[in-house]
């Protein structure tokens, strides 16, 4: 029994961000940069300690309740970090993450504890060596062992060549760890009690410090600016995109195609340019997506067809409905399976029944439409009188003819007709036609009339 305890560091400020808002709360193809390592983390740790800044209420919302928090008052660096965890720590190995470095597989972490508990190491840490090492610790080795890990802005110009870097990835046997840490003294650049000094101490004591490069060194990016968050984001974009092509989505251009990580979508959808993808959505299969449509919180159905450019939020479409081009559902809409949205149509907080058809220009809100209702063109349902809003109930098979205006509250019935160009204030029953307009006046040869009065006029003058 090897108890794993897995601390993650995030009390960092973040200066490089220039944020308001704590750096690891910072959305990463829609998780937080702390969603990452908290995934990781859950798949192999007995314990999580997360090591949270002053004021980091958000933080602590995010993380949820199989978390266990500890407070770093002030930051006097990833040792200093590390070491406030201590009380939270069982006995056995524990796992250090950094919170800004998103890509780490499980993988690559279930190799790193592996080795570790296999070597019986005092320390292992995970390395990488990459092309560009700037910004990065660099790790020394000597006779092939890690002898110490330098921070760049304290190398020297031929250290600062070394193209290992320290991902901050570390296993660390706890019994051996905090004797360690208690030494590490802020004699650096920054004034900070650095964990990798921890690091540099164990293996000169003589202890056995294990250093494995990951295989692939784009998990071990970090992000500290914002130039970074938009790389390491580019990386998980394309895995993102890579996976859903391996499941049987066709996606027709994945450089201009933007899926969230927390998105699902069924085999043989086709995702057309410019689609965006994003939050808690789950997309059935067999669905076309056209281009530029922007999708945020959706659940959509098999075979459903969008025409490009439909701006859908925080609703349903269920099997077989067909929307746009150009059409916009804002939250809690829920169109019934085979119904049709079309262009320039835009429905909030209301339910379009079975075969519902709503095929242009129309307006609605907080309405319960039943099935194979037809909504001509033009139709709007006037839901807000300047106080509140108000409901429209239309019941099945009903007919509203073209620019009609729905005031609410109101319920026309089952089978209805409204004549095309009214404005309904009342209800209207089941099987009635309701005509709310005013009645033509017609008057024959009046264009004639007319003529022949301003050629009179034009005589006299
Ligand atoms: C750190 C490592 C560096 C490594 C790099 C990899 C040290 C001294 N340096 O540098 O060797 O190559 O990560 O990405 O460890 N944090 C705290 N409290 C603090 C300071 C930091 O919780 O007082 C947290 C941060 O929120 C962050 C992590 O520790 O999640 C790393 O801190 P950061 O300042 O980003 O270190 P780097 O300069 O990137
Ligand atoms: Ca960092």
């Amino acid at each position: 029994m090897n108890a794993l305890t897995v601390i993650i560091l995030g009390a960092g400020e973040g200066k490089r961000m220039r944020s308001r808002q704590p750096k690891i709360l910072h959305q990463l193809c829609g998780r937080p940069l702390l969603g990452y390592p908290l995934r990781v983390a859950r798949a192999f740790a007995d314990r999580i300690v997360l090591v949270v800044g002053p004021n980091a209420d958000a933080v602590r919302a995010e993380a949820g309740d199989d978390v266990h928090f500890v407070e770093q008052g002030e930051r006097l660096g990833t040792g200093h970090a590390v070491l406030q965890a201590k009380p939270e720590c069982g006995p056995g190995s524990i796992l250090v993450l950094p919170g800004d470095v998103p890509l780490l597989s499980a993988e690559t972490l279930e190799r790193l504890i592996g080795h570790h508990i296999a070597s019986g190491a005092a320390a292992t840490v995970l390395t990488a060596v990459v092309d560009r090492p700037a910004g990065y610790g660099r790790v020394l080795r000597q006779g092939g062992r890690l002898k110490r890990i330098v921070e760049d802005r304290d190398a020297t110009d031929d250290e600062k060549k070394v193209t290992e870097i320290n991902t901050s990835v570390y296993c660390f046997d706890a019994a051996r760890l905090w004797p360690a840490l208690a030494q590490v003294r802020a004699d650096n650049d920054q004034g900070e009690y650095y964990l990798t000094d921890a690091v540099s101490l164990l293996a000169r004591a003589g202890g056995r410090v294990e250093a494995i490069p990951v295989s692939d060194p784009l998990e071990a990016m970090g992000v500290n600016d914002r130039r970074q968050l938009a790389a390491v984001a580019a990386i998980q974009r394309e895995r993102i995109l890579d996976r859903l092509m391996l499941e049987g989505v066709t996606i027709l251009d994945p450089a201009t195609t933007y899926v969230d990580d927390t998105v699902t979508i069924g085999p043989d959808t086709v995702l057309h340019p410019h689609v965006i993808v994003q939050g808690a959505s789950s997309i059935g299969g067999d669905c076309i997506i056209g281009a530029g449509c922007h999708l945020t919180d959706m659940r959509l159905g098999d075979r459903v067809r969008l025409k490009p450019y439909c701006v859908l939020t925080s609703s349903i479409v269920e099997e077989d409905a067909e929307l746009g081009p150009f059409c916009h559902l804002r939250p809690l809409a829920h169109i019934g399976p085979g119904a049709r949205v079309g262009n320039f149509v835009e429905v909030k907080k209301s339910r379009l029944g079975r075969g519902t058809k709503a095929p242009h220009l129309s307006y609605i809100g907080d309405a319960t439409v039943g099935d194979r209702v037809n909504i001509g063109a033009g139709t709007i349902t006037c839901n807000y009188d300047g106080v509140a809003k108000h409901e429209t109930i239309i019941g099945t098979g009903v007919f509203v003819g073209t620019n009609s205006t729905l005031v609410a509250p109101l319920t026309i019935g089952d089978g209805a007709y409204v004549a095309g160009g009214s404005t309904i204030t009342h209800d209207v029953p089941p099987g009635a036609l309701a005509l709310g307009r005013a009645q033509q006046v017609v008057k024959e040869g009046w264009a004639e009339k007319r003529a022949k009065r301003r050629r009179e006029a034009t005589q006299k003058d």
